[in-house]
């Protein structure tokens, strides 16, 4: 439904016909006072990246707006392929009720473009608050993205686009959820023990609610699956935030791709910098024998952790690295190059856990979760906890008393 202002201001959006071969044309301008499918009112745009739009849009309730309800919707451009869509819907529905994740609403179709609705999270932008957090913030930040990812890999899920854009974080509450699944990926392996969990446990119960519920989720992995297969391996995520098997399309990537990201983060808040690695740049099909690509990112990595190290890693990447000899480097102390206060031992062995040239021997998410550096963020909280108990407590005995 729109409403018709018959306003002819300069303002006027006009929609522009779709062109097959401009992938950003602009067709998705929603006039401010479009309503879609009377539930939702746009309020105004949050974000457009190369595959859609997203709005903030408030409920509407028997044609009131609701000012209790707000959604983020996302629609794409409708040059984009629908397959995208489709994995990042499959996506939404696994993580579905689930804390630090985005909540699906709402789905539906209009005129060949899929509208996502989702919850909308209270956030501040990163770079409006990462240079200003003491160590006690960040621990409380990163260990909010951990706890995301541990949900991901809890359900198979490795993300492969982790950074603060898509890490909607709240300073004031301490809470954050991590969105944007158009470049997530399966773990297989997950999979196939799920499947084995099914025959298992449909011997003894066929038709238990366990069982049905596996059988449900099996069926939308395979889905995704499907989907993602039928996209290729063409799609790139965000290069700075990527290690360094991602930028040589290493065959053997999971999880690990997420946990140097969150490596990423912490040293931009470590370093009050918000552009590392900014000069990597990536070609998104594997090229032999061919450096002068990476050249910027492995010169940079030489910097930080010695040339021999990177060159040992690049080997067992099946990469031919022919670095220069001129670059042979020692590998950086961190605690040299980081002079933030409360930058202790074990703020140093997490940072280089996470930023860990090898994915194999980078930091779990459980065990970065169990990492020392949070345990005095754990114990503030329990502390809080218990102060909050022992106030419970004196209320109800001054009620009683009363
Ligand atoms: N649930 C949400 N709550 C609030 N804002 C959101 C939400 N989801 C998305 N956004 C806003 O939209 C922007 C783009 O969303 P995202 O899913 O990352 O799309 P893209 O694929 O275009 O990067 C985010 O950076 C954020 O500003
Ligand atoms: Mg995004």
């Amino acid at each position: 439904m729109k409403k018709n202002n018959n306003k002819k201001t300069t303002n006027t959006k006009v929609k522009v016909n779709p062109c097959s071969n401009d992938r950003y044309y602009m067709d998705q301008s929603i006039d401010e006072e479009v309503y879609i499918k009377n539930n939702y009112k746009v309020v105004r745009e949050l974000g457009r990246g190369g595959y859609g739009v997203v709005y903030k849009a408030v409920g509407l309730n028997q044609g009131q707006i609701d000012k209790n309800k707000k959604y983020a919707i996302k629609v794409n451009f409708s040059t984009v392929s629908p397959e995208l869509i489709f994995a990042e819907i499959g996506f939404l529905k696994l993580i579905y009720g689930k804390e630090n994740m985005p909540q699906l609403v709402n789905l539906f179709l209009i005129d060949q473009k899929i509208y996502i609705v989702i919850e909308y999270f209270t956030y501040k932008p990163f770079i409006t608050f990462f240079a200003t957090f003491d160590m006690m913030e960040i621990r409380r930040y990163l260990y909010e993205l951990l706890k995301a990812l541990n949900v991901l890999k809890q359900n198979g899920i490795y993300h492969r686009d982790v950074k603060p854009g898509n890490f909607l974080y709240n300073p004031k509450a301490g809470k954050g959820i991590l969105i944007d699944y158009g470049l997530s990926e399966i773990d297989r392996s997950f999979v196939a023990k799920l499947i084995e969990k099914e025959k298992e446990l449909s011997k003894k119960h066929p038709q238990s609610d366990e069982v049905q519920e596996i059988r449900r989720k099996i069926n939308l992995y395979n889905e995704i699956q499907k989907t993602i297969d039928q996209i290729g391996n063409n799609k790139i995520g965000t290069e700075s935030f990527m290690p360094l098997e991602s930028i040589l399309h290493y065959q053997d990537q999971s999880y690990e791709v997420d946990m140097w990201a969150v490596g990423v983060i912490f040293l931009q808040f470590l370093t009050k910098k918000y552009n590392l690695f900014s000069n990597v740049r990536m070609i998104n099909k594997p090229v032999v024998n061919k450096n002068f690509f990476y050249v910027n990112f492995i010169l940079e990595l030489a910097s930080l952790f010695g040339s021999e190290q990177v060159k040992q890693i690049c080997e067992q990447f099946e990469y031919d690295l022919k670095l220069p000899s001129v670059v042979a480097t020692k590998p950086v102390q961190w605690k040299s190059i980081i002079h933030i206060d409360g930058f202790d031992n074990d703020a140093e062995d997490l940072l280089s856990r996470l930023l860990c040239l090898n994915p194999k021997q980078r930091i779990k998410v459980e065990d970065g979760l169990t990492h020392p550096f949070f345990k005095p963020l754990l114990e503030q909280e329990k502390q809080t906890q218990t102060n909050f108990q022992d106030n419970q407590e004196i209320m109800q005995q001054k009620l009683q008393e009363n």
